[in-house]
């Protein structure tokens, strides 16, 4: 590995321990990723609990709760505490307009989120966050486990001289793009979200430089050739997917919460468990402007 390669994880692999008083925290992986236990989201939070967990989010990045009993409301309210509800884009006449039914079954042709991407990028601000609950696990007990993968440490593994240039880019993203992908268009009904942004964005919260491209959502770089933007978006789509270093995967049990941050990662729910049925519902919070 590189020198500044190495520095990076280094620095994260060597950060001190952090004195958590009202949960224990046990990382995933070095670099990604902690399970919190001894917290019951069902009940309202104090004060300390938020400010611990919100400091835990903004190291950590993606933060897994096991044995969660939750109502719909309660997960509601606790996704509440990091910031205000993200309305679900042309919600079903009747559902709740804040909460996504997450569902795979055996009549499923493709399911939501079964490639890396980041939920919500194409917003003129970007959804900080996603909390998903999962009510019903694949028969058998394995399969449908969510890969994440860390976009501050992917970007921190690139060369200087690359990282460079890609600080000096914009890239488009467009929220009709995933419905071309599939050879429809977006119902006239739809707002579709489009945004410019830079291409590595500081992080609101940690203040953490991070590269902000996903290829469900990213449609070219505006100051490259379409040819140029292909090969450096793919090229970046590549290192993100092919190295381990930057990932952990979350083995869900039912009853399991995990809130992940949609700057700090990507995420890519692996669908290996059909005709089973996985099942569960995503809340998604609103974040702010993202800039150089
Ligand atoms: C999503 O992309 O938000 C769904 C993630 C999952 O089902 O694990």
């Amino acid at each position: 590995m590189e020198d500044y390669a190495l520095k990076a994880v280094e620095q994260l692999t060597t950060r001190p321990a952090e004195p958590y008083d009202t949960f224990t925290l046990t990382p995933i992986t070095p670099v990604l990723g902690a399970e919190i236990t001894g917290l019951d989201l069902s009940q309202e939070l104090t004060p300390q609990q938020e400010n611990e967990l919100t400091h835990a989010f903004r190291a950590y990045h993606v933060l897994v709760f096991r044995d969660q009993d939750l109502t719909p409301e309660e997960h509601k309210r606790f996704a509440g505490v990091f910031g205000a509800l993200h309305p679900v884009a042309l919600a079903p006449e009747g559902s709740d307009p804040h909460i996504l039914d997450i569902k795979a079954t055996k009549e499923s042709k493709q399911v939501a989120g079964n490639g890396w991407h980041s939920d919500g990028t194409a917003d003129a601000e970007p959804s900080l966050g996603s909390m998903l609950y999962l009510t019903t696990i694949p028969e058998g007990g394995s399969g449908g486990d969510t890969l994440f993968a860390n976009m501050h440490l992917a970007l921190d593994l690139l060369s200087p001289a690359l990282r460079g240039f890609l600080e000096t880019l914009t890239a488009v993203h467009d929220g009709a793009l995933p419905w071309t992908a599939a050879g429809q268009t977006p119902p006239p009904e739809y707002d579709v979200p489009r945004t410019e942004h830079p291409v590595v964005v500081r992080h609101p919260e940690n203040g953490r430089p991070l590269l902000f491209v996903n290829a469900p959502y990213t449609s070219h770089i505006p100051q490259l050739s379409r040819a140029e933007s292909d090969a450096l978006l793919e090229m970046l789509y590549a290192h993100i997917a092919r190295t381990p270093l930057l990932h952990c995967r979350v083995r869900w049990q039912e009853r399991t919460l995990v809130f992940w941050d949609n700057r700090s990662v990507q995420h890519h729910a692996v669908w290996d468990y059909y005709p089973h049925t996985r099942e569960g519902r995503r809340v998604a919070i609103d974040g702010t402007a993202l800039h150089a």
